[in-house]
């Protein structure tokens, strides 16, 4: 769906998250939201901080895997996914802490393969994810799945694409303090999502949302995984969608 612009697409995707939320609710039934940063989805969380404050819409019931996080890492840095997560919206929200989980970036070497495989397993838990919202890196990938990832990819250690250290240099104040490395969800996690909302804005992004909207399905561009799911939504404004 191609929109005017990045404000309007994400009240969209918001009220749609929001209308799953308040269905399970009245059910007394849980949420499980798959989330992302980057500056793709921070409308989106403003909308539904709204919704929670001006609406009642409560978080109480629901439960968030986060994609990925910088390696190594620790939550207080300013580049930090838990800090950006925090700020742009469970501050703001009345989400039980217990009901959040975001890869951690301090592990020692040796406790992150069994960490990866225990996130895994705390998604299968709760009945997986219900929606998973993404965003687009330049060089395709999703969560932290660079080129060279594979289709049944689980959360594992991955190492960052040289594009995704140059687009990350400006926050980490020089390219030289971006991490090497992160932990993320997999492709094969991502595509286990019962909804997904592929989120791109911007002219910057138009060339990569056409080859992995319309491109050959390949590990080199792995956001074309995403053709094979059955319930993936492309959310444009009209300039990330202009080479389509
Ligand atoms: C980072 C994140 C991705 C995100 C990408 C795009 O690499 N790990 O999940 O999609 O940035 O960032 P932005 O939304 O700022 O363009």
């Amino acid at each position: 769906t191609i929109f005017s612009d990045a404000r309007e697409a994400s009240k969209v995707v918001a009220n749609e998250i929001a209308g799953l939320i308040r269905a399970r609710n009245q059910i007394g039934q849980n949420t499980v939201l798959g989330l992302a940063t980057g500056s793709t989805p921070i409308q989106v969380y403003g909308e539904l901080v709204r919704l929670h404050r001006e609406e009642g819409l409560s978080f109480e019931r629901v439960v968030t895997f986060n994609l990925d996080e910088y390696y190594p890492i620790r939550p207080e840095e300013l580049q930090s996914y838990v800090r950006f997560m925090n700020e742009y919206l469970f501050d703001h929200i009345d989400i039980k802490k217990e009901n959040v989980h975001i890869p951690d970036g301090t592990l020692e070497r040796e406790d992150v393969y069994k960490y990866c495989k225990e996130y895994e397993q705390k998604i299968e838990q709760v009945g997986g994810l219900d929606v998973q919202i993404l965003g687009i890196g330049r060089t395709g990938h999703i969560g932290f799945n660079e080129p060279g990832s594979l289709e049944k990819t689980r959360t594992r250690l991955v190492t960052l694409d040289e594009l995704t250290r140059a687009d990350a240099a400006a926050s980490f104040f020089g390219e030289e303090h971006v991490p090497r490395r992160a932990i993320t969800m997999g492709v094969g996690t991502i595509l286990k999502a019962k909804k997904i909302y592929l989120m791109a804005w911007g002219e910057s992004k138009a060339s990569i949302i056409q080859r992995s909207v319309e491109g050959e399905i390949s590990a080199q561009v792995p956001a074309t995984f995403l053709q094979k799911h059955e319930n993936t939504k492309v959310i444009l404004d009209e300039a990330a969608a202009s080479e389509l």
